[in-house]
């Protein structure tokens, strides 16, 4: 398995023009994108549907109006002239009280345009420090050939929970023996998180969206919640338009 790490946003238009159909794309943003989409399978909801914009979450509600509006601009919950979204973008919002049998359609700054940027590809998945290690054994079982690994950033800049994650998840296929070759920028990552590792809160919480989110009362609690490890048992999966917990 040949592992290979977008570092930042910045490079995301290229994926355009390459043929990803061998390839395998992991989407990490952890705080808080794949991390709240993941949170959300496992407490019931049916999919989430990424969008990149507003506008087009507004009008997937307007034609399906069984759907859930949920997500962020500058970190908090989108209000519009038609009313504010049910869900901002904590995860700690998405209870199975709310959720259950429910889809969510998802706008954020970074996540959701990173998760629609990987079309075209084999497979894309949302992963996040909640699910690795379910992300790892499905890779690892499955022995992809070519794995792209994909951080999300925020705004135009890369971010470095997403880059740690990145670093963990290329140690943990090296681990299990699925990985068997690093790029520079997947060696990079796996340099940060080997470095980081023995504190990964303590060095994510000096982050550009960890001391934002920390800064806003109500959002202070996503930070810890978003690094635990390996809470959620299940692969998350874009198909078409949603994603889904992937059956295996
Ligand atoms: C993003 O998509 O950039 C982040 O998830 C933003 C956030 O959740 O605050």
């Amino acid at each position: 398995m040949i592992i290979d790490v977008i570092l930042t946003p910045a490079e995301l238009p290229a994926l355009a023009e390459r043929d990803l159909g061998r390839m395998v794309c992991v989407v990490l943003d952890v705080l808080r994108a794949t991390s709240t989409i993941v949170t959300a399978l496992q407490n019931g909801a049916a999919a989430v549907i990424p969008v990149s914009e507003i506008s087009e979450a507004l009008e997937t509600g307007r034609r399906r109006p069984d759907v859930l509006l949920g997500g962020e601009r500058k970190g908090v919950k989108i209000r519009t002239a038609e009313g504010e979204f049910d869900f901002g973008n904590s995860p700690r919002e998405y209870t199975p009280e709310k959720v259950r049998d429910k889809t969510i359609v998802s706008t954020t700054t970074n996540g959701t345009r990173a998760l629609r940027a990987c079309a075209g590809a084999r497979l894309v998945l949302a992963a996040s420090f909640l699910n690795l290690g379910a992300t790892v054994n499905y890779l690892g079982e499955k022995r992809f050939e070519h794995v792209l690994v994909v951080c999300a950033g925020t705004g135009e800049n890369l971010a470095l929970e997403d880059v740690l994650a990145a670093g963990a998840l290329c140690e943990s296929l090296l681990d299990i023996g699925a990985a068997t070759e690093l790029s520079d920028s997947a060696q990079i990552a796996l340099a940060a998180f080997e470095k980081a590792q023995w504190n990964l809160p303590g060095t994510i919480s000096k982050s550009v969206n960890a001391r934002r989110l920390l800064a806003i009362p109500e959002l202070s609690d996503d930070v810890e919640f978003c690094l635990q490890r390996d809470v959620v048992d299940l692969v998350a999966a874009l198909k078409g338009d949603e994603i889904k917990t992937l059956d295996f």
